[in-house]
């Protein structure tokens, strides 16, 4: 027995493990469950009474004496690691990081295009810089003509008009002079007015534009597709209504309402007691803009609509005042954090 003692503490005595994966081979060797030590132990348990204090008490000095140089070969090379690797300290406390939201009206955007997606449109952009052509004139609105005034237009230079847009139907206009037919397209963008601002109008606000000009395109193609989405934005038990409007570019033009989730129809602040909220304007392209854009009008045919992302979510998330989805506020925005 002693001799085996001698012989494991003298072998074991002469190692030097390198590295962390050579220190547990030998803890194995050792200590592990068919290890010197367990084979020990075993014979240990063999002896007669007389010899077992004597033994015992040299066998667990050795077992010691192992465990704690195995230990302390650990504490070195895990050193070693963490020196090479220091970026993969994963001692080190976690750093917090608060993860942005989406703006909500990004998270409004971005629905409404999926919903159009599915429809088959595009998304087709245009610039905010534009020309009395692609706002006003090529979109029927005559010269002079009181249309112009509904919109309080910022101008950059008078003569020829140079103005930022004050509404995506000019996209509209834009994809008429490059696009082949059929076109069926969405177009996302910031729009410029020149209002006072306060908690219901802005200066700047966003518009979804949406156009589809094909043969045989009918009214009933635009109620058909303005219901659907409808359902989509609002849920499938939503209602629709459209009344009579009027807009240069469309004939005949209507304004779509949805049913007031809020009372239920019954009428209240919201809805201004009348149980619809107004959503979007719409209409059948008036067959002057498409000859105004070179598109043959007995041939084909279009609708058109255009709403205003800042009216939607303010139907959807019930804030009210515009002007906090403007002042990117992170108690506001982080409000938005499960959409
Ligand atoms: N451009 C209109 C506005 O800014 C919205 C609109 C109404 C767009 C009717 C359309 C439409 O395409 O058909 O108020």
């Amino acid at each position: 027995m002693d001799k085996k003692i001698l012989e494991i503490q003298e072998t074991f005595s002469q190692l030097s493990p390198k590295k962390l994966s050579e220190v547990e081979k030998i803890r194995i060797e050792y200590l592990g469950r068919n290890g010197y030590l367990t084979k020990l132990f075993e014979e240990f348990k063999e002896l007669s009474p007389e010899f077992k204090k004597e033994y015992g008490k040299k066998i667990n000095d050795l077992k010691n004496l192992i465990t704690e140089k195995i230990n302390s070969w650990k504490l070195l090379h895990e050193k070693d690691v963490n020196n090479k690797t220091e970026k993969l300290d994963l001692s080190l406390e976690e750093y917090p990081i608060n993860s942005g939201t989406r703006h909500p009206i990004s998270i409004i955007k971005n629905e409404i295009v999926e919903i159009f997606k599915y429809l088959g449109y595009s998304i087709y952009e245009g610039p905010e810089i534009e020309d009395d052509w692609h706002v006003f004139s090529a979109l029927n609105f005559p010269e002079e003509h009181p249309a112009r005034d509904m919109q309080d237009t910022f101008f950059i230079e008078k003569k020829p008009d140079i103005l930022l847009r004050t509404h995506t139907s000019s996209v509209q206009v834009r994809s008429m002079e490059q696009e082949k037919l059929p076109i069926r397209i969405i177009c996302p963008g910031r729009v410029f007015r020149n209002e006072a601002i306060s908690a219901r109008a802005h200066c700047i606000f966003h518009q979804i534009e949406g156009l589809y000009i094909d043969k045989n395109v009918s009214f009933a193609d635009l109620k058909q597709t303005l219901l659907y989405f409808a359902k989509e934005m609002f849920g499938a038990e939503t209602k629709i209504r459209l009344r009579p409007s009027f807009f240069p570019f469309t004939e005949p033009s209507a304004e779509m309402d949805v049913n007031c989730k809020l009372c239920g129809g019954k009428g209240c602040s919201v809805c201004k007691y009348t149980g619809w909220l107004e959503v979007l304007g719409c209409g059948m392209v008036d067959p002057n803009v498409l000859e105004l854009n070179g598109i043959n009008s007995k041939t084909f045919s279009g609708f058109a609509f255009g709403m205003g992302l800042e009216r939607i979510a303010m139907l959807k998330f019930q804030v009210r005042d515009l002007r906090l989805y403007f002042e990117n506020d992170v108690r506001f925005l982080k409000q938005f954090k499960n959409y």
